[in-house]
C-alpha cells in the first residue's frame, strides 16, 4: 500500500464494526484498480453519530458504508435521499459530495443480483422471514422484480405493519406458508450462531425450494437446503455486491467483482458452491 500526501479516505461505520468483511474487498478492489484511496472501519457508538459523520466529512473522507444500527439514523443527517433510501426508509451508503451528505441505498440492488444468480423471482410466490431493517430492502428489491411476497415476523405486529407498508401479505405461520412458497428468504439474525434455535421445522424444506440466507456464513438453515439438493444463496453475493454499488458511487470505476470475491476466499467465501465466482 503506498499512502502519499494525496490518498482519499473511504470506510464503513457501524457499531460493533470489527466483523465487517467491508475493508478486506474494498481495498482489495482499490488497490487492484490503482486507485490512490483506502477504506477503513469506524466504531461508531449511536450516541456519536451526528458528530462523528460530519466530522469524517470534515476531515475530507469521500464517502461511507453504513451499518448497523446506523442505517436509519444516517437520514437524518443527509442533505439528499435518493428515492430507494426514501421508499426503504434507510442508507447503507454516504457519498460527501461538496460538503453535502448524499445518502443512497445499495443493499437491495445487491440482494437482488444475489438472487437472480439461482432464481427469477418474478411472479414467483416468495417467503421472507424477519421485518426488521434487512426485511425493508428485501421487500423493496422483490416487489420491484414482481415476486409475490409472503411477509412472516415473530413478532406479528411488525410483519403487519411493514406488510401495509409494502402492499404485500404477512402471515401468521411460516409451516403453512412454506407449503405455498416457492423461495425462502431469512432476513433475521438467526444462524448467526451456530447453536441459535431453527427459525421453524427445517424438515419442511423441500428440493424444489430456493433458498436465500442473507448471514455470510453456511447457516444450519443454508445447511439443509444443500443437503435436500436445492438451490441456495448465502449473504455473501449480496455483501460484495451491495459494496460494488457503493464503490462506483464513490469512485465512479467499474467495480472489480472478481478481485473483490477472490479476496474474501480467506474469510469463507463459498468459492466451491458459487458457480458464478469465476465468471464475472
Ligand atoms: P436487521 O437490521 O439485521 O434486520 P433488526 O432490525 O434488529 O436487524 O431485525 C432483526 C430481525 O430478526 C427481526 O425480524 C427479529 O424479529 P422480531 O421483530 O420478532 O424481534 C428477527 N429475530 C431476531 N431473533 C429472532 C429469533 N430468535 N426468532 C425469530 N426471529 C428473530
Amino acid at each position: 500500500m503506498n499512502i502519499t500526501g494525496t490518498t482519499e479516505l473511504l470506510g464503513v461505520i457501524g457499531f460493533p464494526v470489527k466483523h465487517s468483511l467491508s475493508p478486506v474487498f474494498q481495498n482489495a478492489a482499490l488497490s487492484y484498480m490503482g486507485l490512490n484511496m483506502v477504506y477503513l472501519p469506524f466504531e461508531i457508538r449511536p450516541e456519536n453519530l451526528r458528530d462523528a459523520v460530519r466530522g469524517l466529512m470534515l476531515a475530507g473522507v469521500r464517502g461511507l458504508n453504513v451499518t448497523v444500527p446506523h442505517k436509519e439514523a444516517v437520514l437524518e443527517l443527509a442533505d439528499w435521499l435518493s428515492d430507494e433510501v426514501r421508499e426503504i426508509g434507510a442508507a447503507n451508503t454516504l457519498k460527501f459530495s461538496g460538503g453535502r451528505i448524499e445518502a443512497y441505498n445499495t443493499d437491495w440492488v445487491g440482494f437482488l443480483r444475489a438472487v437472480r444468480e439461482v432464481v427469477d423471482v418474478e411472479n414467483r410466490k416468495v417467503l421472507v422471514l424477519g421485518a426488521g431493517g434487512a426485511s425493508r430492502a428485501v421487500l423493496y428489491a422483490l416487489k420491484k422484480a414482481g415476486a409475490q411476497i409472503l411477509l412472516w415476523n415473530r413478532t406479528r405486529e411488525k410483519a403487519v405493519k411493514l406488510a401495509d407498508r409494502f402492499g404485500v401479505r404477512a402471515v401468521d405461520s411460516v409451516e403453512e406458508a412454506i407449503e405455498e412458497a416457492e423461495v425462502i428468504v431469512n432476513t433475521t439474525s438467526v444462524g448467526l450462531k451456530e447453536d441459535d434455535p431453527p427459525l421453524f421445522d427445517y424438515g419442511l424444506i423441500k428440493r424444489e425450494h430456493v433458498v436465500i440466507d442473507l448471514i455470510y456464513r453456511e447457516t444450519p438453515l443454508i445447511r439443509t437446503a444443500r443437503e435436500r439438493g436445492c438451490s441456495f444463496q448465502t449473504g455473501f453475493p449480496m455483501l460484495v455486491y451491495q459494496g460494488a454499488e457503493s464503490f462506483r458511487i464513490w469512485t465512479g470505476c467499474e467495480p472489480p467483482l472478481k478481485i473483490m470475491k477472490l479476496s474474501l476466499k480467506d474469510y469463507g467465501y463459498p468459492t466451491e458452491s458459487s458457480r458464478t465466482l469465476l465468471r464475472t
